[in-house]
């Protein structure tokens, strides 16, 4: 059993919790997740490591209750535990220093992100996060993202915090701007979103990161439930992933895997045509 530490709420629906898992906090490593169980036969749910602290032997999970599994994980509290984590798996991302990055988080993906940005940060990166919500509430981390990265920009549809629109109207005028235009990209979030920002960027041949988070069953590339194509080829978001050259990946058939698992809400149409500041100011 894995004892949750903490659990609190920082989003509707959002929870984040603090588990502990010596092992896994000392062997993490950013951009990889562990698959938890909540029960003996209970959904096998991926989860990204937003956060490690090995001296506490402790891992951050932040988790978007959609489900009846995920909804599990977020009624625990301590000192009850988790039945199986299982981790670290997945590989993790190349840290480099390449000069200016952007990084970009859509709702609950901001948590996905957070690693990658401050790995990015520690190694000398100029680094712009760009966090969009729905509305002010549905924005999360936005000032534990501000302690590593230069510049933090906020973006909600309904205007209550932030430039209002997608995250691809910051995303645009960073991209047109010579002085600003990136080095790099990473983008973690819905797949709408990760589809809009590989094609605003396709013309520029900016390097694009996605990570994928298709269904996945086994985390093992054995089940083939987390199948994605690269390049024309197939490949296990598990084991090969979940990070992949954005420009390389096949987005439709990706956004109809996503929503013959999904419910309306959660799975937006994919829309590969970036939100730009014109068509927001309309
Ligand atoms: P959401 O639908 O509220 O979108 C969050 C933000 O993403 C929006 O405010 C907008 O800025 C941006 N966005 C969405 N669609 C866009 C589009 N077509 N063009 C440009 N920008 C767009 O997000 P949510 O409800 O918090 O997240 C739920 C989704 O995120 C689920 O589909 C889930 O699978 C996905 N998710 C992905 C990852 C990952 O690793 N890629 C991790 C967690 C969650
Ligand atoms: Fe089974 Fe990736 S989850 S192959």
């Amino acid at each position: 059993m894995y004892e949750v530490v903490s659990n609190e709420i920082i989003a509707p629906n959002i929870h984040r919790i603090e588990v502990s898992a010596p092992r896994i906090a000392a062997a993490r490593l950013p951009g990889q997740f562990v698959i938890v169980r909540c029960d003996e036969g209970g959904e096998r749910i991926p989860l990204t490591i937003a956060d490690a602290d090995p001296a506490a032997g402790t891992i951050t999970l932040m988790i978007q209750a959609i489900g009846e599994g995920t909804a599990e994980l977020t009624r625990i509290t301590p000192p009850d535990g988790i039945r199986d984590v299982a981790g670290p798996l997945g590989m993790p991302t190349e840290i480099e220093k390449l000069g200016k990055v952007v990084c970009v988080g859509g709702g609950v993906g901001t948590a996905v992100l957070f690693p990658l940005a401050r790995a990015l940060a520690d190694v000398g990166n100029h680094v712009t996060t760009i966090i969009g919500g729905r509305s002010e509430e549905f924005v999360i981390l936005r000032d534990e993202l501000a302690e590593f990265c230069d510049e933090v920009i906020v973006t909600t549809e309904d205007g209550s915090l932030g430039t209002k629109g997608f995250v691809t109207v910051p995303l645009g005028e960073i991209i047109e701007d010579a002085d600003r235009r990136p080095d790099a990209i990473y983008a973690v979030g819905p797949v709408p979103m990760m589809a809009a920002i590989t094609e605003q960027t396709r013309p520029s041949g900016i390097h694009t990161i996605v990570s994928l988070n298709p269904i996945m069953v086994d985390g093992t590339g054995m089940c083939g439930g987390c199948r994605v194509t690269v390049d024309g080829e197939i490949k296990f978001a598990c084991v090969d992933g979940p990070e992949f050259d954005g420009h390389l990946v096949d987005f439709n058939e990706l956004s109809v895997r996503q929503q013959a698992y999904c419910g309306d809400r959660h799975c937006r149409t994919t829309n590969a045509t970036p939100q730009t500041n014109s068509e927001n100011d309309a």
